[in-house]
């Protein structure tokens, strides 16, 4: 059986999907609706590459966890009594309880709720009850079994993968690009979880182009204007144009301040990024938000945003006062794409469904799919 066979793609459809733009059409609907590409997905995609989990700052001391379900499975990512961020596979090493939930502090030890083993919290195990006639078992052999783990400017990602490049690699120039944003400075101060009945990629796509937003966002943000914005690494760019931050459209609140020293590209207005596969980084001249893709089957998935602001504006005294504005143009913008998503999401499953011509506008939508296709080997 051919990997096509597999996935029921065509050669034609993939053909006429990946060609220059100006005759290219929109991904053959398989691509989001069929478990058969998702099972694909999870293990050439998700299980390979560094995939975004949170602010370093969202686990500030010592014993704070927080716990992810992920394609690769659950796992926790804990500060440790050195102060340390680690991460694992949430799963007890006895019989493979999960071993926490949500988020929170365990102290210093993670007890499992089943037979109450007990590690550290780096890792090692604690203790283990009524294990001395066990022949050969070995404490240190035990222990939390680790999931790799880096950050960037307080930016945790994590990845399945020992061998995979290191996420500095993955990044290209991103760190660059955002450089004079300064985002090491930033606070995460707010995020929203919204389950969302559609595939991932749609999410992605949609957040990479400007050409629906005089219409799904006509009372919101209204028409935008895009550039690309060239990348090295495994992420795209785009920037919105505007010299005043899109981050609020609040008019009767004033923005916070620009962040000082931007660099003349970052003052012609918003990026708007993906890096690859599923998370979203739009930094603005004042603040930056996350939109992070959460997949969970082929139409299902949760949007996770996220809001940070540098640490000097913080510390205004009528920092709440605008930060609202913010948090509700984030929402509500997003739940006005969301809606128009898990539409679309119903229309692919039309047996009648042709892919379609793509605009001038969809650069990106086709540059998503390009990079997803390209890692699944199609
Ligand atoms: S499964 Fe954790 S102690 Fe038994
Ligand atoms: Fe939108």
């Amino acid at each position: 059986m051919t990997r096509h066979d597999t996935v029921s793609l065509t050669g034609a459809a993939l053909e006429d999907a990946l060609a220059p733009l100006r005759r290219a059409k929109s991904m053959p609907a398989e691509l989001y609706t069929s478990p058969e590409v998702f099972g694909l997905e999870r293990e050439r995609i998700f299980l390979r590459n560094w995939f975004f989990l949170c602010r370093e700052e969202q686990i500030p001391e010592k014993g704070d966890y927080k716990t992810f379900d992920t394609l690769g499975g659950p796992i926790i990512l804990v500060r440790g009594q050195d102060g340390q961020l680690r991460c694992f596979a949430n799963y007890c090493r006895h019989r493979g309880s999960l071993l926490l939930q949500g988020s929170g502090n365990c102290g210093s030890r993670i007890m499992c709720p089943y037979h109450a083993w007990s590690y550290f919290s780096d890792g090692r195990l604690y203790g283990c009850p009524d294990m001395k006639d066990a022949e050969g078992f070995d404490r240190t052999e035990n222990g939390l079994v680790p999931v790799r783990m880096e950050s960037w400017a307080g930016f945790v990602f994590a990845c399945f993968r020992d061998d995979s490049p290191p996420l500095i690699e993955h990044l290209g120039d991103l760190p660059q690009r955002f450089g004079s944003h300064r985002l090491d400075q930033m606070r995460c101060v707010w995020t929203l979880s919204i389950p969302v009945a559609c595939n991932w990629k749609l999410i992605l796509e949609n957040a990479m182009e400007t050409y629906h937003t005089g219409t799904v966002h006509r009372d919101t943000v209204g028409a935008q204007v895009q550039r690309p914005i060239p990348t090295t690494g495994d992420w795209l760019c785009m920037q919105v144009l505007s010299r005043r931050s899109i981050g609020t459209m609040n008019a009767t609140i004033p923005p916070l301040p620009q962040i000082e020293r931007l660099d003349e590209d970052a003052l012609e207005g918003t990026y708007f990024s993906v890096i690859h596969p599923n998370v979203q980084f739009a930094v603005s001249q004042d603040c930056m938000w996350w939109l992070n893709v959460i997949p969970l089957s082929a139409d299902r998935s949760i949007l996770e945003l996220g809001g940070c602001f540098p640490e000097s504006s913080l510390a205004l005294p009528d920092f709440d006062h605008h930060r609202k504005a913010y948090e509700e143009r984030w929402e509500r913008v997003a739940r006005e794409d969301m809606g128009v998503l898990e539409n679309q999401q119903k229309a692919l499953t039309s047996v009648k469904f042709r892919p379609g011509p793509l605009s001038g506008r969809d650069d990106m939508v086709q540059a998503v799919g390009r990079w997803n296709l390209a890692q699944l080997g199609v």
